[in-house]
């Protein structure tokens, strides 16, 4: 089907609009009217709906939304319990019937007067636009400085781990606008507050645009982000990131390390074993410390056939690895001259880079299926 003939289809039979507007709702009853009066008044002349998405809030906001729509065109969708603001954004979308969709707040931080700002951009041709505190001409008023900083370093941790996040400069915006199509047919299963990561990960698309905006001050009501969503916000880049597998053998590689010494102190200080003995039990411990984590975490389901042929297999990848590391070091000290520390520490990072590969192609191999 084409694009233009599934269009004339939809509008035909099910009465599409230009433009939706999704608005998860959280206790907003004194924001919600000046909210889709601004609305209203910044579309004004467009074919437009409203979808507040409210979680039967105590404070009746979906009471005075469903009131609203008496005179704007406005859907309330009311689920039974707080089950969270991207869901909330998620199944507005999917209710929505636009076909271009905005998300954003109900609380007057993100001004509606930049609605059609982003739409001019979408004809343009792009298919995200996203309203950006952090391009110029963009600005926050009123936050304090921890709340800046905790903005920044959401977003560098969004740059490092995930690459489509890298050219954009408001990742964790919740103010965005994309065609339709983007999401179209996709599976997003979104955590805490960014659904906007979810979007730019998973989503269909290939131009994203950002415009500036000022994120105002909350004057009415209170802020629902609280420190729990910090720690969902983790889960959810551990989630979207690529190098989920990298991050796992990093940790569990580092912990191995911890295993090593602590195991060689207290067969050392405790026991009083001679070195030799204590250090070659304290590397195997390590080693089998590593193995149990690999195999109940990194790789968990990538346990193809026998756990015994793993475990000499991964025995051949930590030997390789440590001799890389050897040969390393020596070659650098002796050949290239360089200092004895940095010398081992290269060692150590090809070390691990070789156990790395051995280990997710040869010991813990993907299944063919
Ligand atoms: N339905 C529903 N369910 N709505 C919720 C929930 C929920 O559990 N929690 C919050 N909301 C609604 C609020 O009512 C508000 O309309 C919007 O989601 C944002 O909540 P705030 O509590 O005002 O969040 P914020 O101002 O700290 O952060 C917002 O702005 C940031 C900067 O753009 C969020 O949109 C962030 O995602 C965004 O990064
Ligand atoms: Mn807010």
């Amino acid at each position: 089907m084409t694009q233009a003939y599934k269009l004339f289809m939809l509008r035909f039979f099910w009465s599409i609009f230009l433009i939706s507007v999704v608005v998860p709702t959280y206790n907003e009853r004194d924001n919600i009217v000046e909210l889709i009066r601004r609305i209203d008044n910044a579309l004004v002349g467009i074919d437009y709906e409203v979808v507040v998405v409210d979680d039967n809030s105590p404070d009746g906001t979906a009471d005075i939304a469903e009131e609203l729509s008496r005179y704007y065109p406005v859907r309330v969708i009311r689920r039974p319990s707080k089950l969270g603001l991207a869901t909330a954004v998620l199944d507005g979308v999917r209710s929505s019937r636009g076909e271009y969709v905005v998300v954003m707040d109900a609380d007057l931080q993100h001004p509606p007067e930049v609605i059609p700002k982003m739409y001019e951009e979408l004809i343009k041709g792009y298919d995200i636009v996203i309203a950006s505190r952090y391009v110029v001409g963009g600005s926050i008023s009123g936050w304090s400085f921890t709340r800046r900083l905790i903005s920044k370093a959401a977003i560098l941790i969004a740059k490092l781990l995930i690459p489509k996040a890298r050219s954009i400069e408001d990742p964790t915006s919740g103010f965005f606008m994309f065609r339709r199509e983007v999401l179209e047919g996709i599976n997003l299963s979104p955590k805490g507050f960014k659904i906007l990561l979810e979007v730019l990960v998973k989503g269909r698309y290939s131009r994203v645009s950002e415009i500036p905006y000022t994120f105002g001050v909350r004057v009415r009501g209170t802020s629902k982000l609280s420190s729990k969503e910090l720690i969902n916000y983790i889960k959810h880049i551990l989630i979207l990131t690529p190098y989920k597998t990298l991050f796992k053998f990093l940790v569990v590689g580092s912990l191995g390390t911890l295993v090593n010494l602590g195991i060689l102190y207290m067969l050392r200080y405790f026991l009083g074993i001679e070195h030799l003995i204590a250090s070659a039990l304290s590397i195997e411990s390590s080693i089998i410390n590593n193995y149990v984590f690999h195999e109940l975490w990194t790789f968990k389901d990538r346990r193809l056939g026998s756990w015994l042929v793993r475990l000499i297999k991964f025995h051949g990848s930590t030997a390789l690895a440590v001799t890389t590391q050897y040969i390393t070091s020596q070659i650098l000290h002796y050949i290239l001259g360089v200092e004895s520390i940095t010398s081992q520490f290269v060692g150590i990072l090809l070390g691990f880079i070789v156990n790395y590969i051995l280990s997710t192609r040869f010991v813990w191999r993907k299944s063919k299926s």
